[in-house]
């Protein structure tokens, strides 16, 4: 089962109700992450967690091979969709474009992502960004909002991101949240690490 969709898909199917809004990510990222741990079990059965474990906070493996460049697989970790967006060069040139606009360009709210993700693409590896889908303001799950959408809720220069419906807050392609938002800080980075090319533990890492 490939969950991924495409960031235009993504933001194109976005529904309008704010409460269904939320219901339907938690629902894709329930469905992603049973299919990710169901791909698992023949390689570590004997490892994989409980549905009891999984709820407490278990590590979830999930294979991002099938991630095409622009596109967002959704995984369910703790309950929280858990978003690995494989950007593309440009995604990643509009970055460094933005910082003026920012509340925390640098990511220096610790507790908003692990130190090894606190660099300009907030992740482990530049093309892959790993973020729970939940917006810092009061929860709701924002929507991604392509560039050159013709979304009125996004400025004529927007360069792709999220945008929460809630209240309006928009963050970028790294999860920064702009300036003048409601929401206090950046998209939270969990702690991940990668076992091989093209997997990813979500809730572990190799932090001390
Ligand atoms: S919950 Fe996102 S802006 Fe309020």
């Amino acid at each position: 089962m490939n969950a991924s969709v495409t960031f235009d898909a993504l933001a194109a199917n976005a529904s309008d109700h704010d409460a269904e809004r939320r219901k339907m990510v938690l629902l894709t990222a329930g469905s992603a992450g049973v299919a990710v741990v169901g791909l698992a079990v023949p390689l570590v059965s004997s490892f994989a967690p409980s549905e009891r474990a999984k709820a407490a906070g278990a590590a979830v493996e999930a294979d991002i091979s099938d991630i095409a460049l622009g596109a967002v697989k959704t995984i369910e970790w703790r309950g929280k969709p858990v978003w690995v967006m494989r950007r593309t060069p440009e995604m990643l040139a509009s970055l460094a474009a933005q910082d003026s606009l920012l509340v925390d360009p640098a990511s220096n709210v610790k507790s908003q992502q692990p130190a090894y993700t606190q660099n300009a693409h907030r992740s482990i590896k530049p093309e892959y960004f790993v973020a729970v889908g939940i917006c810092t303001h009061l929860g709701c799950s924002p929507n991604a909002v392509a560039a050159g959408s013709a979304n009125p809720s996004v400025g004529a220069d927007w360069k792709g991101g999220f945008f929460c419906p809630c209240h309006g807050s928009t963050f970028d392609l790294a999860g920064r949240v702009f300036k003048n938002k409601p929401a206090p800080t950046n998209l939270e980075v969990p702690p991940h690490k990668y076992l091989a090319e093209g997997r990813l533990l979500i809730g572990e890492d190799n932090a001390a």
